[in-house]
């Protein structure tokens, strides 16, 4: 069967950061700057990153956008520390040069005003939910956004998306909010009031929440985080085994209808 791969104009060019600082012990908010307008970005879209000043790391990292403002032509990125690639990023000093792919794969369906909405983002997968949620323009009545964590201090503040969603937190320490996985909390005991169900997170997470999707028959779109290398379809790495056959995840995701899945 095709692929509805998307064929967007994909854009490469030098961005200058204008804030780097620590959200709390892993997660960063790395703010960048493009001297040229940018092209429209869609929540679950995400960045090709070039990382500087280190000859042992070739490939770039990919990265959700956290956030666009097209007139202070910034974007900003959610970056949680796993390994050299990230890390390195987090050192970066405002003013460096970050060289960027963009904007890449497709990204979740915005919502309408009459959908009820549950969101649900684990570790930096919270990113692209919370843009979501900004792009869509939703309410706390319309958008119910569930964050999981490890502990309270892997959270990041939701104090600038209040106005778009109603928010409830889960830690596995129980340091914040429900003790658990977010699927524990009790927003999951009756889907029905929703008709949209949107994930990013770990793997297990978006299983999860996918089965539960299901089984309520509620539309459901997640975000995938396979590994990644060129970004653009080229490399073939980031390969997802799906009823329409061996799908990119770069190009004909990151972002999936649960129904294309064989989970
Ligand atoms: C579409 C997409 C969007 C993403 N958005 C974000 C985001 O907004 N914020 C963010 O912090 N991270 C995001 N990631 C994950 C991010 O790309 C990786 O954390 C990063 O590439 C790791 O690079 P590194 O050099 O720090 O770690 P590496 O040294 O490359 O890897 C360290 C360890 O992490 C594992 N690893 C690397 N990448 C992934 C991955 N994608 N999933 C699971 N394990 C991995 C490696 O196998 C290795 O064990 C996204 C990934 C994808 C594919
Ligand atoms: S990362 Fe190369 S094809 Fe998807």
């Amino acid at each position: 069967m095709p692929s509805n791969r998307i064929r967007m104009k994909k854009n490469v060019g030098e961005f200058t950061i204008v804030s780097n600082s620590a959200l709390n012990n892993t997660n960063y908010h790395i703010c960048l700057q493009s001297d040229i307008g940018l092209p429209d970005i869609a929540p679950g879209q995400f960045t090709n990153v070039d990382i500087p000043n280190n000859k042992d790391i070739f490939l770039r990292r990919p990265f959700s956008f956290f956030d666009v403002d097209y007139e202070k032509k910034t974007v900003s990125l959610l970056v949680k520390i796993l390994g050299r690639g990230s890390k390195s990023l987090t050192e970066l000093k405002v003013g460096s040069k970050l060289n960027l792919v963009y904007p890449l794969g497709r990204g979740f369906t915005i919502p309408d005003k009459n959908d009820k909405v549950l969101a649900v983002g684990g570790g930096s997968g919270v990113a692209p939910i919370l843009q979501l949620a900004k792009t869509a323009g939703s309410s706390p009545g319309q958008m119910h956004i569930a964050i999981g964590a490890r502990s309270a201090e892997d959270h990041i503040s939701i104090a600038d998306y209040l106005q778009f969603a109603q928010f409830y937190f889960t830690t596995e320490d129980g340091s914040l909010g429900e003790k658990g996985f977010v699927t524990d909390h009790p927003i999951f005991h009756d889907l029905t009031q929703y008709n949209r169900i949107y994930a990013c997170g770990p793997l297990p997470m978006m299983k999860a929440i996918a089965a539960r999707a299901k089984e309520a028959e509620i539309f459901c779109e997640v975000s995938l985080e396979n590994l990644m290398a060129c970004g653009f379809g080229v490399c073939l790495c980031c390969i997802e085994p799906t009823v329409k056959g061996n799908l990119c995840v770069c190009t004909d995701g990151p972002v999936f209808n649960i129904k294309d899945l064989k989970w």
